[in-house]
């Protein structure tokens, strides 16, 4: 019952604060004029309009499946063989009233602490920015496609707690394209929990298709001896061994699409921690022997070597269309995550295209330093979020993370996103390559 209220709720609020906007939008002068502007804009734009599809419907030849009804005419072409010319990445994030593209109370899979909206944050505004690349537009996702195009086929995605988020994402985006709810399932039944460092595998039965999530934070093997074992070294109980890739990468290898991600065990603030535990004193290892000394980037760089040589040697890339994901920024204000740090009053994305971040970040260095030197004729797409999700500091869980109150202040979550939100754009871009890749096969 309870539940129901509060799911009522959450649409009353959806309507409600697309109310408060357009009642701010109409009292404030600049707004006013920007307005009339505006209006003056999208007639000019109608003529173009008019002449852009027309030209469009002449040169192009569309596959079908890309020719949505809204989208006659919209710059998609990016998307075709010949046109590579597009950086999604470079855009802005945009008011759209259509999002978001499903309510939370449909996604039942989602771990608790995801969902902010069930867990009482008030403002919804968060779920309604949907990201505009400055130079093309990208395909409105719809998740019966996708899967109607991934029928008998797996979707991997191996990473860290946010490789989780965007795969919870995944989830909700194609479960609620599935009208029959009991055909989705974790095949062994397990639930998605916070803690949960293992596998899952949801199946949608309907179309013989797995969506699969691998914990493995570092990609690499982090080796943890069984706590009787001998060690010559009393400080060197587990080492994370960067030229071997972590072993359950064997289920990884015949996926169709792979979804990589490593960034967020690589940050200071938590490899201190692991570094520190001086019963779990972690080392860095190559071949046999132990790096007492290597930096972090070093060892990032080497992991992202390995990475690189496995997805040469390993993978066959005729079959497997990987992507790897940058690191995705966190929004702490006033302090770290144990130190009281905060994002809880943040309402509004930071508009418009200007930079946010001091890019470039050590990790995306060490990336492409890796990637140029092993894999120089990219066969992975990059999705290179950083940036754009940098802009969303109002996308975080903060307080919102439990289930029956909310969390004390001084203990915020300003790494995980909340759901719905900035990871369904982050699936949305994935969606438009993937579809790029399906149409330069054919
Ligand atoms: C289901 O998909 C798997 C690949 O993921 C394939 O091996 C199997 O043959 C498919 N089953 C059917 C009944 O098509
Ligand atoms: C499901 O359970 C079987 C049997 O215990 C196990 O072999 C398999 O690895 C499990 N799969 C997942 C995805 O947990
Ligand atoms: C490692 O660093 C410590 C302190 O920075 C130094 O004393 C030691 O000689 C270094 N060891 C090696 C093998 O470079
Ligand atoms: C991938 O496809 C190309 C072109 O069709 C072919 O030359 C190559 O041998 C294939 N590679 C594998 C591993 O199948
Ligand atoms: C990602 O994009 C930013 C610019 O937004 C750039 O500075 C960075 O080098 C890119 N990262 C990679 C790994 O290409
Ligand atoms: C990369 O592509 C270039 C031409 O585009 C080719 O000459 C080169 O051999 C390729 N390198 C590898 C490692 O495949």
């Amino acid at each position: 019952m309870a539940k129901n209220e509060r799911q009522e709720e959450e649409t009353t609020q959806f309507v409600d604060s697309g109310n408060n906007l357009k009642r701010l939008s109409l009292y404030d002068p600049p707004v006013a004029v920007l307005g009339i502007f505006l209006i003056i804009l999208s007639v000019i734009l109608c003529f173009i309009y008019l002449d852009y599809s027309e030209a469009l419907g002449a040169v192009y030849r569309v596959p079908n499946w890309l020719q949505f009804p809204n989208d006659m005419g919209r710059r998609l072409d990016f998307l075709k063989e010949e046109g590579n010319g597009c950086d999604v990445f470079d855009g802005e994030w945009v008011w759209d009233e259509d999002y978001p593209l499903y309510l939370s109370k449909d996604c039942t899979f989602i771990e608790q602490s995801f969902n902010c909206i069930q867990n009482g944050r008030p403002d919804v505004r968060f779920t309604k920015w949907r990201w505009q690349p400055r130079e093309c537009d990208l395909p409105r996702f719809d998740g019966k496609l996708l899967l109607e195009k991934l029928r008998n086929k797996r979707v991997v995605f191996a990473g860290d707690s946010l490789g989780r988020n965007q795969w919870e994402s995944m989830l909700c985006l194609l479960a609620s394209a599935v009208a029959e709810k009991d055909s989705v399932y974790e095949v062994n039944g397990s639930l998605i929990r916070k803690q949960r460092q293992g596998t899952l595998v949801f199946k949608f039965q309907g179309y013989n298709c797995t969506l699969e999530f691998y914990w493995s934070p570092y990609l690499v093997h982090l080796d943890q001896p069984s706590s009787g074992a001998p060690t010559s070294n009393k400080k060197v109980r587990s080492t994370l061994k960067l030229d071997l890739l972590d072993p359950i990468s064997r289920k990884w290898r015949d996926a169709d699409v792979l979804v990589l991600n490593s960034g967020h065990w690589w940050t200071s603030h938590m490899f201190e921690q692991l570094f520190s535990l001086t019963h779990r004193g972690l080392h860095f290892q190559v071949g046999q022997e132990v790096k007492m000394n290597m930096s972090m980037e070093e060892a990032y760089r080497k992991s992202m070597e390995t990475v690189m040589q496995w997805i040469k040697n390993e993978v066959n890339t005729n079959k497997t269309q990987i992507f790897f994901r940058t690191y995705e920024p966190r929004h702490f204000l006033f302090g770290e995550w144990n130190t009281g740090g905060r994002c809880n009053e943040e309402k509004l994305p930071e508009l418009g295209a200007a930079p946010v971040l001091s890019l470039p970040l050590w990790t995306h260095i060490q990336f492409e330093l890796a990637a140029n030197k092993i894999l120089p004729n990219r066969t992975y797409d990059l999705l290179n979020i950083t940036e754009m999700s940098a802009r969303r500091k109002d996308g975080h869980m903060s307080v919102y993370y439990l289930a029956s109150h909310r969390a004390p202040m001084k203990r915020q979550d300003c790494s995980h996103w909340c759901l719905p939100g900035v990871p369904d754009s982050w699936n949305e871009l994935l969606y438009a390559f993937f579809l790029k890749h399906q149409a330069t096969r054919l």
